[in-house]
């Protein structure tokens, strides 16, 4: 839980380039629309490190396209999820990473990396919470019958989906779609809205108050 007012957290100067690590599982196309974005000078940030827990996530291949250095980390290789946890943050930390982004990262934060990085883990979620929350936030969409979906940036805390959200964006559930179509529609607006999130951090424009997340100006 937050206590009080938090005050405007991330990098103090505005030319810093604040230091990513990404965390991803998969296709990786949310750590791809944050490269695009630094790239293209729209985001002052920097991926340090990109982490897998899936050897086979397309995602590292345009890691090593972008020269981005990366590491697989998988969880058959450590004796338990602590030990798991206990390397990835000192891979996060060797790195001099500053904030942490989870891309389609499909595993549980522990509160031991919680507590390595307060209010640096930032997470993207394919529903509008706190709706649909966990896994398959859009075939969850499609099978409410909801007629709004959408996708939310949020800060990670201890619960499933629930930390202080910071951009939200809403597109229509039509009633042809499936879960594929959905999820087509809802990825494209990830992509605008994690980079965003990212340059607001990096900005230090965000500060929290028990559930809210401000932004300044
Ligand atoms: C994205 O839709 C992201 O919101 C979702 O996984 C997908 C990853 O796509 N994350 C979750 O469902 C987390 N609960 P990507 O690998 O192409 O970025």
């Amino acid at each position: 839980m937050y206590a009080g007012l938090i005050p405007f957290i991330g990098v103090k100067k505005m030319s810093d380039l604040l230091k990513l690590g990404v965390l991803i599982s998969g296709n990786g196309s949310n750590m791809q629309s944050i490269i695009d974005h630094i790239e293209n000078g729209s985001l002052k940030a920097v991926i340090k490190i990109v982490i897998s827990n899936n050897p086979e996530a397309y995602g590292i291949s345009r890691a090593k396209k972008h020269n981005i250095p990366f590491i697989v980390l998988k969880s058959n290789d450590f004796k338990n999820k602590e030990d798991f946890d206990v390397k990835l943050i000192k891979s996060l930390k060797d790195n001099g990473v500053e904030l942490v982004i989870l891309a389609g990262f499909m595993r549980i934060i522990s509160p031991t990396f919680l507590k390595a990085f307060p209010q640096k883990i930032l997470n993207i979620h394919p529903a509008l919470l706190p709706s649909f929350p966990g896994l398959h936030g859009q075939r969850q969409a499609v099978e409410y019958g909801v007629k709004v979906s959408g996708c939310t940036v949020h800060f990670v805390d201890e619960g499933v989906d629930t930390g202080p959200i910071i951009i939200q964006s809403a597109v229509p559930v039509l009633d042809d779609d499936t879960e594929e179509t959905l999820a087509a529609r809802i990825l494209k607006e990830e992509h605008k809205i994690y980079p965003r999130a990212i340059q607001l951090f990096a900005d230090g424009k965000l500060s929290v108050k028990g559930r809210k997340v401000f932004i300044k100006n």
